[in-house]
């Protein structure tokens, strides 16, 4: 028998009876094709390399990703079982080898530093801080040492109009969860969960605010024996 869920999960756009309709709002109000495109430019991964994407929701970024990176090992994981049957009929579709796994990102169902990359796209903001804290601390566990963390998502507010804007995606997908990211602080979040040089590498301003990308390190095996 299942172990009941702990954690609390939100659905993409909040209600799950959104869900089939996320693909088509997600492409249609959040500039998807470009930051999408701009996550996986951000990414230079080694031969025969893993990447996980975290959050995957109905695999878009997955499928980008193995696309771009034909050699590597791409994972997906996600909380929601629901999003997962879309995700996998679109895998099925493409004829693609992607590994898709139905789990919560507080407990990752991967080996400590089995991943080169973890890529993560509109999925922080799903979480409460502690919440992201922990799922950073995961992800940390499962990359390998000088691994990256490659994140896009909503970004710092940058004026009243991007502000005003994301109080839409505030009211679909809840207050506390993205008090953080429309100020800025996922950053901020990622070097208290022990990453190295965190930053935000672009912004992208929609109609809903700024979808911001971000990139961290995972420290070498040396500086995290220094660290402890
Ligand atoms: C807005 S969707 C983003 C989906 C996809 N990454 C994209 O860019 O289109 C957020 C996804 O995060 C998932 N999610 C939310 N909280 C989660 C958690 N704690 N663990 C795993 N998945 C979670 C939801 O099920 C949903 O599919």
């Amino acid at each position: 028998m299942r172990e009941p869920r702990q954690e609390k999960l939100i659905p993409a756009l909040g209600f799950r009876w959104l869900t089939p309709a996320y693909d088509l709002v997600v492409r249609l109000t959040t500039r998807e094709a470009a930051f999408k495109a701009a996550l996986v430019a951000q990414l230079e991964l080694p031969p025969a390399a893993r990447v996980l994407d975290l959050g995957c929701g109905t695999a878009t970024l997955t499928l980008m990703l193995k696309r771009r990176f034909p050699q590597a090992s791409v994972a997906g994981v996600d909380g929601d079982a629901e999003i997962l049957r879309i995700a996998r009929e679109k895998v099925r579709r493409s004829g693609l080898d992607v590994d898709l796994r139905e789990a919560m990102a507080q407990a990752l169902p991967y080996a400590d530093a089995s991943f080169d990359c973890v890529a993560s796209s509109l999925f922080f903001h799903h979480l409460e801080r502690a919440a992201k804290l922990a799922v950073l601390a995961e992800t940390r566990r499962v990359l390998k040492p000088g691994g990256a963390l490659h994140v896009a998502d909503w970004g710092g507010a940058t004026g009243p109009l991007s502000r005003g804007a994301f109080v839409m995606v505030q009211l679909l997908d809840g207050f506390p969860n993205t008090a953080d990211n429309v100020a800025g602080r996922l950053p901020g979040l990622m070097e208290q969960a022990g990453y190295a040089s965190a930053r935000e590498t672009q912004r992208l301003l929609t109609v809903f605010g700024n979808i911001s990308l971000y990139g961290a390190q995972k420290p070498h095996e040396r500086l995290e024996a220094a660290r402890a």
